[in-house]
Formats: C-alpha cells, sequence, structure tokens
C-alpha cells in the first residue's frame, strides 16, 4: 500500500528553463484533450520542463492554442496567463489533432493524461464516460502497436479527468483487453479552479497521486519533480480510488458549503429585516473552524464541476446501497436557489415578467472565465422565456460568444457591447455573474431615467443598496429581504 509524501525519486538539479527535451530529469508527456484542465496542466507540464505533446479532436481549438498568440489563446480558454504560458514554452509543447503524431510520440512517452470530459447523462447521475472510452481505446490500440510492437516504453496513464472511483481498474482492463503490456494507470485528479487555472496550477495547495505500483508514483513524482518538495504543497500518495473519492468528496464538501449559505444563512437574512449578509457572514467567518471560503451569497453555484461531481457521487453511493440523502438535498437547495430568486420578483415586488425587457448582466458562470456550463444565465433565460419576457438584454465581458451558440440572437435575445447599453430601458435588471466591473452599476442605475427592478443576484450592489432605494429603486437581493417600494 502505498504511503502519503514518500520521498522523491532524485531528481536534484531539476532547472525550468534549461534543455529539458534533452535532461535526464524532464519527461515526455502526451495529454489527450485541450480543455480547461488538458490546456492548463499542459502549460505547466511544459513550464516544468517537459516535453509536451497534446492532441484534441478539436481543429479548431487545436489551431488557436497552437497558434503562438496570446490573444488568440485566451479568446479560446479565457485563464489569465494561459497565453503568456504557452507563448514562453513554445519550444516544448505542440498540439495536435494529428492522431500520426500521437502514434510517434508514444513510443518514447512516459505518461498519457486523459483529460477528457465526463458529463453527467441526463439527470440520471450517471457520468457520460464515452468520450473517455472512446479516447482510451483508440489509444489502447496504439499503445499495443508502440516500439514496433515490442511495447520497451513503459507508460502510465494518468485520470486527470474526474471519473467514478473504480476506473482507474476499469482503464487497466480495458488496456488490457487490447494487448496493452509494460503500463500503469494513476488517478491524479485535477483541483484547478477556473479563473484562477493557470496560477493556482503553478503553485497548487496539493497534487494527488494515486498508484498501486511503487513504479508509477516513480514517475508521477518525475511529472511533478518541481512541486513534490514545494514548501505549502501538499504532495499526497494514495490509490487510485483514495484519490477519485477524494476529488468527489472535496467537491462535495465544498458544493455544500455553498448550498448551507444560500438555503441556510442566506435564507435567514432574507426572512429577517434588519439582518445584513456580510456582518453575519463576518460573524461565522471569524471562526476558524468555519473559515471564510463560500461565504459569498449568491444565485447558483453553476460550472462544470460541483453539480455533477456531487450527481455522480450520488449514483455511486446508490450503486453501492447506500442513501445518499445529503448529498442529494444538497444538489437540489442548489436548484431551490435559483428558481426561488427568480420566483421572488413576482412575489415579493409584483413584478410580472411578460412582456417585459430585462437586463441580463453576466452569461460566464462566474467572473474571470467564459465557460457557460450550468451557468445560472441558462436557466435565466429559460425561464424568462417561457414567462413570456419580450427581450432579454445580454451583456458579459468574456462569455458572449458561447452564449450566443446557445442562445443565437433574435428579436427576444439581443446582445449588447456594455452594461451601460443593457441597461438602458430595461424594466429589470439581473445581474448573474460577480464580474468586479459590475459592483459599478450603481451609480449608472441611478442615472437611469427609468426605475428598473434590481435583481442581485451577487450581491454586487451592495454598498448601493442604502443610496437605490433612496432613489426610489427596488431591489431583491439573494441574503437580503426585499428592499423599496414595490409590493
Ligand atoms: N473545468 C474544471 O474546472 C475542472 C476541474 C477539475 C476537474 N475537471 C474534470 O476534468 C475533465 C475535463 O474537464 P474540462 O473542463 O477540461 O473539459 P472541456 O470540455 O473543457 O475539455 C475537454 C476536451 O476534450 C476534447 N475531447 C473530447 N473527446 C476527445 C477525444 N476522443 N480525443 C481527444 N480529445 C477529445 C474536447 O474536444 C475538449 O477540448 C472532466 O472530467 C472534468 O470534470 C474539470
Amino acid at each position: 500500500m502505498p504511503a502519503k509524501k514518500k520521498p522523491a525519486a532524485a531528481s536534484p538539479s531539476f532547472t525550468l528553463v534549461s534543455v529539458p527535451y534533452l535532461s535526464l530529469s524532464s519527461v515526455n508527456i502526451l495529454y489527450i484533450g485541450a480543455g480547461f484542465v488538458g490546456a492548463c496542466s499542459a502549460a505547466v507540464s511544459a513550464d516544468s520542463g517537459h516535453h509536451t505533446l497534446v492532441y484534441d479532436v478539436d481543429e479548431r481549438r487545436i489551431a488557436m492554442l497552437g497558434s503562438g498568440d496570446r490573444d488568440t489563446i485566451e479568446n479560446c480558454l479565457f485563464e489569465e496567463g494561459l497565453g503568456d504560458l504557452l507563448v514562453r514554452n513554445r519550444e516544448r509543447i505542440e498540439f495536435t489533432s494529428d492522431y500520426r503524431k500521437v502514434e510517434s510520440f508514444l513510443d518514447t512517452c512516459d505518461a498519457v493524461f486523459m483529460c477528457l470530459p465526463t458529463p453527467e447523462i441526463g439527470e440520471t447521475g450517471a457520468s457520460d464516460l464515452s468520450f473517455y472510452n472512446k479516447a482510451a481505446d483508440r489509444l489502447a490500440r496504439a499503445l499495443a502497436r508502440r516500439n514496433k510492437g515490442r511495447q520497451t516504453q513503459a507508460v502510465v496513464i494518468v485520470n486527470k479527468s474526474t471519473v467514478p472511483v473504480v476506473m482507474a481498474d476499469r482503464t487497466a482492463e480495458m488496456l488490457r483487453k487490447r494487448r496493452v503490456r509494460n503500463f500503469g494507470v494513476v488517478s491524479n485528479p485535477e483541483f484547478l479552479v477556473e479563473g484562477k487555472a493557470v496560477s493556482g496550477s503553478l503553485k497548487p495547495d496539493r497534487i494527488v497521486v494515486g498508484a498501486w505500483r511503487e513504479k508509477d508514483f516513480a514517475v508521477m513524482r518525475r511529472v511533478y519533480q518541481r512541486f513534490v518538495h514545494a514548501p505549502g504543497i501538499e504532495y499526497v500518495e494514495v490509490n487510485p480510488k483514495e484519490a477519485a473519492a477524494g476529488k468527489l468528496l472535496a467537491n462535495f464538501v465544498l458544493f455544500n458549503k455553498l448550498a448551507i449559505c444560500y438555503d441556510v444563512i442566506g435564507r435567514t437574512c432574507e426572512a429577517f429585516t434588519d439582518l445584513q449578509f456580510e456582518n453575519v457572514r463576518r460573524i461565522l467567518a471569524g471562526d476558524p473552524r468555519i473559515g471564510s471560503w463560500g461565504l459569498y451569497n449568491s444565485l447558483y453555484a453553476g460550472g462544470s464541476c460541483l453539480i455533477k461531481d456531487a450527481r455522480s457521487l450520488s449514483a455511486q453511493l446508490k450503486e453501492a446501497g447506500k442513501e445518499p440523502l445529503l448529498v442529494n438535498e444538497t444538489y437540489l437547495a442548489n436548484r431551490r436557489q435559483l428558481l426561488g430568486f427568480l420566483d421572488r420578483a413576482e412575489k415579493e415586488a409584483g413584478f410580472s415578467w411578460a412582456g417585459k425587457r430585462i437586463a441580463l448582466l453576466g452569461a460566464a458562470f462566474k467572473r474571470s472565465t467564459n465557460d457557460i456550463r450550468n451557468s445560472p444565465a441558462i436557466d435565466i433565460v429559460r425561464v424568462l422565456s417561457s414567462r413570456g419576457a419580450a427581450e432579454i438584454r445580454i451583456y458579459d465581458p468574456a462569455a458572449m460568444d458561447s452564449f450566443k451558440v446557445l442562445f443565437p440572437p433574435s428579436r427576444k435575445i439581443k446582445y449588447l457591447p456594455n452594461e451601460a447599453k443593457a441597461v438602458d430601458s430595461a424594466e429589470a435588471v439581473i445581474i448573474a455573474t460577480d464580474w468586479p466591473q459590475f459592483r459599478g452599476l450603481g451609480e449608472l442605475l441611478r442615472e437611469l431615467k427609468g426605475r428598473p427592478l434590481i435583481m442581485d443576484g451577487r450581491r454586487m450592489l451592495q454598498h448601493f443598496y442604502p443610496d437605490l432605494r433612496k432613489a426610489g429603486f427596488t431591489i431583491i437581493a439573494v441574503g437580503s429581504a426585499k428592499m423599496g417600494v414595490r409590493s
């Protein structure tokens, strides 16, 4: 059984920008999947001196990420620092959608990082492993042919995708069926936070490696040699099931804390007048056992991970004969939050959405990203459309292009070039994303001729609430009782 914090393999004099491809301490790494996880992780590997090949089926994405141009890269994946990192390390990283390159790379490849999507299948909780399985099967066939079929190059397959607890063993089985030899399978879950993926990956709080064999740990220590003994970074070695379970459970704990913030703390502050959420928050966050993370009220916890991972955990527990009551309730609390927030317009301010022009500020699921997966804006557009809104005027500093794919511009759906144009003539303004620039909206709103209903789904205008209320606005904010005159 692997122990925690094993000593690293000898790699004493690793230098970041020395001739890494030739250096003994560098390794050859293949990434399959160039999304947020694959691209950011590959960039950090290249920056760590490793020779890195990134393969994706999406040719446009590959062309943009491999363009060598910072702006083009960040137009593809809006992650602060990604463009600079890729440009700086272009000698060591290559992007391709040509599988022949992958096949020849496998002759000398030490590790293959699987960074495929694993979305939920409908609302079943089960993970859709079809992307993973398809990529793994093709890889297995190519691996069996490496070194002209002799398979002399040892290789580690690394699950970076968030996958079921038993997945590493299943992957090994899949490879064996294709007659692959001389390989190991490792679970190395990703803990990146979108928007801070690059800075977070350059200085992670922990790296978790799950393996069954010492020689696989040794390869991973070379991959992560820059971090293994770095101060402030916990390098955790466990078995593959513990690593995969740890990832799902870590995300559940975070999700649960958000649900407590929305469904209990926020709701309490909404239920009584004169309870200011920020003051209550200070009381709670002052206790180090509670801590401050997650105590920011919001209309919804979206994104690609928290929801799907909780659903996956629930499905896996159920399959194992356990009743995942709290996991399910956490998921439901998050859903209640968004629909409850929209319902407050009607219930508390007598505002009917039918026939109204609504400004929707924010399409990304959170600030500093152009990712719209599980963004609250998606459900908001659907709910408002179903309730007969006349026009939805959308602005987001980074995510409009992705949002347009889902909701093309039309008579009802308009995209505006900035927040000022979006709120102009709107009868309600919904703040759905916590982009810092929306904090300044208070001034802008005060200048408007009309008095739109303000729906603050992120408490971005908290410092303006008293002034806006005095100026005749009605404000519905998560974590506050209704403010203003409408009833
Ligand atoms: N995004 C996050 O914040 C985050 C954090 C931790 C873990 N994860 C997990 O990491 C995994 C990847 O997430 P992501 O956000 O990078 O997804 P993503 O959708 O951004 O990227 C996945 C990439 O895989 C590519 N792909 C699909 N099928 C392929 C195939 N057969 N061969 C090669 N490429 C293929 C897609 O074209 C896409 O570019 C998921 O399991 C996710 O749950 C994501």
